[in-house]
């Protein structure tokens, strides 16, 4: 049997190579809405195809159980040192649910997305690891499926998730995403979700701030923010709505300076309602100082990343700027493109 050192120090490329089954994950980016979709407002988000967790599966030693091999992390979790890591407990149930009877397994993966950024890393890597599970056992999940398995996981770890995260990481694909709030009972109506068009691709650079932010803090902190000033909140979050559903209009008619101006308008928002951060702010004030349409943080906030949007003139100097403000790492991509 291969000690676990042994199976951290194969690259993950020569796992994935080598692997019986594979399967991948997008990123995702929030444009508009976070914050407010929690309390039932409208929120559209995308998927970055280009940024991907991946999974690889092969089968293990008997007796073993399933073992998730953490490249990045270079740990291992299994039944014996790990119960009740979340993953190990999503790959148990996704295991019981398609109903696979060999559960020797040996799950490695590996992820591009920095995690807890607002890129939706966990989601993105409980997604790739519920479809090479799916993919083991010969079964199609629609993403639907695929997207509610990993609702409960996001569940364990910040108590009131939307659900927007692993909904446009199932689906790939832009999407409108709204949930009423949850019921007097604690029950929490269906989303509602559609897939949104966009008429004009439109490029963006992503700032990271290199600050790390577990979401259920912000999120934390906001719920109880709301719970003291009710009416204030609501007002904040139903503001940030009409955002979104303006955002919906410049998207279909490819309006991009105007969705420039929403972006600001938006991030203006999210500041009044306590999720930004100096750093932040000093990323997206130098993106707009060097021409950028519109620029705004993306996620929980209190860290993670910032998006700006910018025309091909412009698209040099938000990168400088942003790099020279102390972005960790600029990423570019182009949102729209049908895939
Ligand atoms: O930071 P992220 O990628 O986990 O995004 C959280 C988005 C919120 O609206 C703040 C929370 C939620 O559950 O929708």
């Amino acid at each position: 049997m291969q000690s676990q050192r042994e199976k951290l120090a194969k690259p993950f490329a020569q796992v994935w190579t080598e692997a019986d089954y594979r399967a991948s994950a997008p990123a995702k980016l929030i444009v508009c809405g976070e914050h407010a979709v929690v309390y039932g407002q409208p929120a559209i988000a995308v998927a970055l195809s280009d940024i991907r967790a991946r999974s690889a599966l092969s089968r293990g030693p008997r007796g073993s159980g399933p073992q998730i091999i953490a490249h990045d992390l270079q740990t291992v979790w299994n039944r014996e040192t790990a119960a009740d890591n979340p993953l190990l407990q999503l790959v148990e149930r996704t295991l019981e649910q398609l109903e696979v009877a060999e559960r020797d397994l040996e799950i490695s993966f590996s992820s591009e997305i920095p995690i807890a950024s607002g890129m939706g890393s966990g989601a993105a890597i409980a997604t790739a690891l519920v479809r090479v599970l799916a993919a083991y056992a010969g079964r199609e999940l629609r993403a639907g499926e695929i997207s509610a398995m990993v609702y409960a996981s996001e569940q364990r770890f910040h108590g009131t998730p939307s659900g927007i995260d692993n909904t446009v990481v199932a689906y790939e694909q832009p999407i409108w995403y709204q949930r009423p709030p949850a019921q007097p009972d604690g029950t929490r109506p269906a989303p509602s979700i559609e897939s949104l068009q966009i008429s004009a691709p439109f490029s963006i650079l992503i700032g990271d701030t290199g600050i790390r932010s577990a979401t259920h803090r912000p999120v934390g902190a906001v719920r109880e923010r709301w719970q003291k000033q009710p009416e204030r909140y609501n007002r904040l979050f139903d503001q940030i709505g009409a955002i979104s559903a303006q955002i919906r209009s410049c998207l279909a008619s490819g309006d991009h300076k105007a969705l420039g101006a929403l972006l600001d308008a938006n991030q203006k928002l999210l500041g009044q309602i306590g999720v930004s951060l100096p750093k932040l702010n000093q990323l997206v004030r130098a993106a707009r100082n060097a021409g950028a349409l519109g620029a705004k943080l993306s996620g929980a906030g209190w860290g993670g990343v910032m998006f700006a949007l910018v025309t091909p003139e412009s698209r040099d100097a938000v990168r400088q700027a942003l790099l020279d403000a102390g972005a960790a790492r600029v990423l570019e991509t182009l949102v729209g493109v049908p895939s």
